[in-house]
């Protein structure tokens, strides 16, 4: 059967809003290292992992070894209801690298699941169902994770069980505070909590969850350390902090183990996801015991941290501290954040190169204006693949080309992938200018 046939019956079997990547979209057959085939035989360099999901890469011995060991037993599922030593080894691990003392953790199988576990833990703590969240971010496809995510592409439904107040994301190309220095946009930020509080809300908020860099809305970070400021205002009205570390975890972005880390500021609940599988479906809450251990009926979750996932966690999060992925990230990514700056940075349609460690960004604009351009983006993406690169795409308006490579990523693999980057902006942003 051909990738086409296969498209076809993709399209008559399944959704419609359940994008596609490319004009030509592709069957990935196998992988290795960062490197994976598709259906008609092309291998490409994997810049996004599986949406920054293959952490480790493709088929790791270490990671395979701990799975089949794990099947050999015979048990690939007990439930919660029977103690499972590989989550209870695996939680522990986590509650002592969350940063946050006498930490609990609850394991689901994503990361929606995640942070309406953290929703639910906070929501009952204070016992309020009103939430802070923050434009332009991504938390998932539950209402819940709907209802904080402020992204209108992503908003699937106006359904909401929670009552949400809006904050300016401290963002520097777009919205009010764009333009401002960092120091001011901190202070403009901060200022927009007290307003938010005192106006939009009637006291007793629950929390405030943020992601420390946006995922979907296309790797867009606040200052260092306006977490912090935000979590001053926070502590003195009860309001918990809740960090959504889906996509920034385990040292992606080179500087820490965890976004909120460049901020000087601990969360009360964390929620992680995609990379600790690396790609067996793993997510989970680490928060304060005071305040996951407010949920006041049974909550459980059939399939969440079951032995197979949870024996795949183990070994990725031993394989990551073993290998210091983290500086690995910090390393390849300056060699591509440096590269891509210097190459493209001040092209006419490139108004922005940013992120972190393996977590960066491109984000396109019409030559000569601030407007973004969605098309120039695509094309840019398309270019990347016929040149044997994968990439991702997001922001708010589609204009952002996002590198999210697994974390073993080599020096040279960044150069070589840095290099079709550069060939791919270069001849699109000529092509348009020229148009
Ligand atoms: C920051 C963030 N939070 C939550 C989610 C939802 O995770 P999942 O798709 O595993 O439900 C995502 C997914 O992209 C994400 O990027």
């Amino acid at each position: 059967m051909t990738t086409d046939d296969l498209l076809a019956r993709h399209r008559a079997v399944l959704p419609s809003w359940m994008p596609l990547y490319y004009a030509e979209p592709i069957e990935l057959v196998s992988g290795s290292g960062r490197r994976v085939t598709d259906a008609r035989g092309r291998s490409y360099l994997d810049f996004f992992g599986g949406v920054l999901t293959n952490m480790i890469g493709y088929d790791v011995p270490e990671i395979r070894e701990a799975v089949e060991r794990q099947l050999r037993t015979g048990i690939v599922h007990s439930s919660t209801l029977y103690l499972i030593r590989q989550q209870v080894e695996l939680a522990e691990k986590i509650a002592r690298l969350s940063g946050i003392p006498d930490a609990r953790v609850f394991f689901t199988n994503s990361g929606t699941e995640a942070n309406e576990a953290a929703l639910l833990a906070a929501t009952n703590h204070r016992r309020s169902h009103q939430i802070l969240a923050v434009r332009n971010s991504y938390h998932g496809r539950s209402y819940a994770a709907m209802g904080v995510t402020g992204n209108r592409g992503w908003s699937a439904s106006a359904l909401n069980p929670l009552q949400v107040a809006w904050l300016h994301s401290g963002e520097r190309l777009r919205g009010l505070l764009a333009r401002l220095g960092e120091a001011e946009r901190v202070e403009a930020a901060v200022e927009d909590l007290h307003e938010v509080l005192a106006t939009q809300t009637a006291g007793d908020v629950a929390c405030l969850i943020a992601e420390p860099i946006q995922g979907v809305g296309g790797f867009v970070h606040p200052p260092d350390g306006l977490f912090a400021a935000w979590k001053k205002v926070l502590d003195s009205h009860g309001i918990l902090f809740v960090c959504d570390e889906v996509q920034t975890g385990w040292g992606r972005t080179g500087e820490h183990l965890w976004g909120y880390q460049a901020h000087g500021v601990t969360p009360d609940l964390l929620t992680f996801a995609k990379g600790i599988g690396n790609g067996f479906a793993l997510a989970g809450v680490v928060g304060r015991a005071d305040v996951l251990e407010s949920v006041p009926g049974i909550s459980f979750s059939t399939f969440g941290g079951n032995p197979v996932s949870t024996a795949a966690g183990n070994a990725v999060l031993d394989y990551l501290l073993d290998h210091d992925l983290q500086a690995n990230a910090a390393r390849t990514g300056a060699i591509l954040a440096d590269g891509l700056r210097a190459a493209v940075g001040g092209l006419d349609g490139v108004a922005e190169v940013r992120g972190k460690g393996l977590m960066l960004g491109v984000e396109f604009v019409r030559p000569g204006t601030a407007e973004p351009d969605p098309a120039l983006t695509d094309r840019v993406f398309e270019a990347c693949r016929a040149g044997g690169l994968l990439t991702g795409k997001g922001g708010l308006y589609g204009n952002v080309l996002r590198m999210g490579p697994p974390l073993t990523l080599t020096e040279d693999e960044a150069r070589e992938g840095l290099a079709i980057l550069v060939d791919a902006i270069r001849s699109c942003v000529a092509a348009e200018v020229a148009a």
